[in-house]
């Protein structure tokens, strides 16, 4: 694919795994004849459509068209680039790679995210081991016990305690050799401002570790003992902890959100670690804030559905609200649990126990569009609408909710909804609706959901250029032939011409290939997508190789030949027969001889 590593070591990564063991940690595989098949990780669905084949290691989905080779997998199902895909398997596997040469800054960037990195893990360990020490620990421990987590629960979060001595880590650190420099960038420790000398950050605090997709601590929540203020104190942005990215505990919880494909995603640290520890493992984080398009995409990578769990007052609030639209505008169906009035999941939790909080909770959680509805209506103090005011104001303020939704089917059943509700005749409603779309500059219009239209593309890509990519990717001894006859720009879709670049380079230098090792070829994932499903398509047809290849070969010659002749016939029908008399007959001599090589082909 791409020459940072050697071609021989991506072959001998991709040769350790078996991708149908690797696919099934993500979705359940079927055998079902020659191939296995399975729920898509990528979209959801509820019948089959995702097809892996053991034997040319190559997957595609006949639903939304993703499909691929091992790499290709991995990088989308872990949001990785062609390189990070690569270092992790190789790491998985035991097999060195030769390090790529950085620039030095690069270098430098890098050695000072991995010391970073260290620090953030050693002082893990002192927070942790401090809290766990009689002599220093005992009452956060205390506190912690009271707030029923457990010591497992407390390890497998690395949770610790920051002493409340000015500058202990601080120490320690030091003692460990780690510079002040470093130690600062990353946000544990705080130029005194006397001038001289540091002090820690954290002080007197219970230490909740944030992890990034690697399980590697990036930062720390810290939080106060008591009542007093800031509850919280967190580590500051730094070049390894950049918050908009990061979900707390789904480097946990991602394995678990994918198996049942709903995410219960909650504001705070000890809501999720008290749910993961009674059993709902399902849960991340959002620290308190509304999530960002990069929190939503990983969601999305992982599932298909997200239920918000907010402490009740702060489900309702506009930055909440932003978060669930950009959650939805992400791909995701997004459903809101409610509390009961000031009650946060992890005091509901430890009430009423995790079954109750799933069935009154979490099963009962409404649709995001119902849930604004009801909030609105609440909002106005109403149970049913009975004055026209009551009515109006209800109407204009549900309106922008309604504008956002980008399904006409929906729109509808919301409309008939609130129409049957407060006895307003859906026309007028969809005047009102009208009136804010118009106003927020979207006349009308239903926007399309963006969706990966290549599949769809394919079926009217020709037949025969299809064909001749088909068996050169399957047979490279046949590409010669095409090679003699057809060039890389009669090849009419760019992905195509890409392939056949390829394709031909391997052909001149006498590259062998299977079925399997193809794709390692190709460095576009939609080259791979294109390749995996093309290799995995049935044969249907009947004739012999040899019989295709020439048939599907004269076929684009051939259509090449009359498409020219279109344009020329065009032209000629554009000229003026008196004025350009000359220029006609010279057209028209190049017609006859496109003409003339389109029979000589078909014959
Ligand atoms: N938060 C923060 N800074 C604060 C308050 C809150 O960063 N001063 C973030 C924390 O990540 C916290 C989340 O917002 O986990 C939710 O806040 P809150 O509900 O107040 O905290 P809880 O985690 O529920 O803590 P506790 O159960 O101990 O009250
Ligand atoms: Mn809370």
């Amino acid at each position: 694919m791409e020459n940072f590593v050697p071609e021989e070591t991506i072959e001998e990564i991709r040769q350790h795994f078996d991708l149908v063991e690797v696919i099934s940690n993500y979705t359940a595989l079927k055998k079902t004849g020659r191939n296995y098949m399975g729920l898509c990780p990528f979209h959801s669905e509820k019948t089959a459509s995702f097809t892996v084949s053991a034997e040319k290691q190559l997957y595609h989905c006949f639903g939304c068209g993703a499909g691929g080779n091992l790499f290709t997998f991995v990088m989308s199902v872990e949001n990785l680039n062609f390189r990070e895909a690569v270092t992790l398997l190789a790491e998985r596997a035991g097999i060195s790679l030769p390090e790529k040469p950085l620039s030095s800054g690069e270098k430098q960037f890098k050695a000072l995210k991995e010391e970073l990195l260290e620090i953030n893990e050693v002082s893990m360990k002192f927070f942790s081991g401090a809290l766990f020490s009689r002599k220093y620990g005992s009452e956060a421990l205390n506190y912690l016990r009271k707030r029923e987590l457990n010591d497992s629960t407390l390890k497998k979060f690395g949770i610790g305690y920051a002493l409340s001595f000015g500058d202990s880590l601080y120490r320690f650190l030091k003692k460990q050799g780690f510079s002040e420099d470093k130690m600062e960038k990353a946000g544990l420790i705080i130029p005194s401002s006397r001038g001289s000398g540091y002090y820690d950050r954290f002080r007197n605090r219970i230490m909740f570790p944030i992890f990034n997709q690697q399980n590697q601590v990036v930062g720390f929540g810290g939080r106060i003992l008591d009542q007093s203020q800031p509850k919280y104190l967190n580590s500051p942005e730094t070049p390894i902890y950049n918050k908009r990215k990061i979900l707390y505990a789904l480097n946990f919880s991602r394995y678990y959100i994918r198996e049942k494909d709903e995410a219960v995603i909650f504001e705070g640290y000890t809501d999720v670690i008290t749910a993961y520890q009674e059993g709902l493992k399902n849960c991340a984080a959002s620290l308190g804030t509304s999530l960002t398009e990069e929190q939503a995409e990983a969601l999305r990578r992982n599932t298909s559905t997200v239920v918000i769990a907010y402490d009740s007052d702060t489900a309702g609030e506009a930055a909440a609200w932003r978060g669930m639209d950009i959650l939805t505008k992400a791909g995701c169906r997004v459903k809101v649990a409610e509390l009961p009035e000031s009650m946060d999941p992890d005091e509901f939790i430890k009430k009423k126990g995790i079954r109750a909080f799933e069935k009154e909770i979490i099963e009962k959680s409404l649709p995001l569009i119902d849930y604004k509805l009801q909030k609105i209506q609440r909002d106005i103090g109403v149970t049913s609408f009975n004055n026209p005011e009551e009515k109006l104001l209800y109407i204009r303020k549900i309106m922008p909710v309604l504008a956002q939704i980008d399904n006409r089917v929906e729109l509808d059943v919301y409309l008939q909804k609130v129409s049957s509700q407060i006895e307003v005749q859906v026309s007028s409603l969809k005047l009102e609706l009208r009136k804010v779309r118009d106003t927020k500059g979207k006349p009308g219009s239903f926007r399309q959901k963006k969706t990966d239209d290549a599949a769809g593309k394919e079926f009217v890509l020709p037949a025969a250029e299809k064909e001749l990519l088909a068996m050169m990717l399957k047979y490279p001894q046949y590409t010669g032939e095409v090679k003699k006859w057809l060039k890389n720009t009669d090849f009419s879709y760019a992905p195509f011409r890409k392939i056949v670049d390829k394709l031909y380079e391997a052909a001149d230098q006498g590259k062998t290939y299977t079925e399997a090792d193809v794709s390692n070829l190709f460095t576009g994932l939609e080259e791979q997508r294109i390749a995996a499903a093309l290799i995995l398509e049935e044969e249907k047809n009947p004739d012999s190789r040899e019989k295709i290849i020439k048939d599907c070969i004269k076929k684009v010659k051939c259509s090449q030949l009359s498409s020219k002749r279109r344009e020329i016939e065009k032209e000629i029908s554009q000229l003026d027969k008196q004025q350009d008399g000359e220029k006609i007959k010279e057209l028209l001599v190049e017609w006859s001889e496109l003409k003339r090589l389109e029979k000589e082909f078909l014959l």
